[in-house]
């Protein structure tokens, strides 16, 4: 099994919206016995569900999400295959934590068209929409790196 981590602030708000959406981009693809998708948070928001209007969003494209907030473990660095942080800040939290055996990356590197290297933190700004156009281009890439780099 392929194991991909997706990592924000506060695992309500980014992180499960690229989970949801990257699963069901797995999903379409057939390749739910390869791929695996998880999400945590750097800071605590301890079993929050997502945020509403993350889970409208992801509503809205037919994706249902049940998961609740946890906060990103030293284990979990350990486990994963595939580690993408929305933004810098979270890179350098996560590479606090200690070191792991991949080297957690952006994942709008997976997206280099959209302008953005970071997904922005929508909690003060609301623009979730925003936030889900460069989700998904990010989670395409990134299933299509995934894709080609293990031959599925
Ligand atoms: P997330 O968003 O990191 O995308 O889940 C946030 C959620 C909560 C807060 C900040 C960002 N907060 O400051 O409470």
């Amino acid at each position: 099994m392929i194991n991909v981590l997706f990592v924000c602030l506060g695992n309500i708000c980014r992180s499960p919206m690229a989970e949801g959406v990257f699963k069901h981009l797995v999903e379409e693809a057939g390749l739910t016995d390869r791929i695996n998708a998880d999400s945590a948070g750097t800071d605590g928001y301890n079993g929050d569900d997502a945020h509403p209007q993350t889970l409208q969003i992801l509503k809205q494209h037919s994706i249902t999400y049940h998961g609740q907030a946890r906060r990103l473990t030293r284990a979990d660095l350990q486990h994963f295959d595939y580690i993408l942080a929305m933004d810098e800040e979270n890179l350098v939290d996560i590479r606090k934590l200690g070191p792991g055996q991949v080297r957690p990356t952006l994942l709008l590197d997976f997206a280099p068209d959209m302008g953005a290297r970071e997904v922005p933190d929508p909690w003060y700004n609301g623009r979730f929409d925003y936030v889900y156009e460069l989700i998904l281009a990010g989670t395409q890439g990134l299933l299509a790196h995934i894709r080609k780099e293990h031959g599925l």
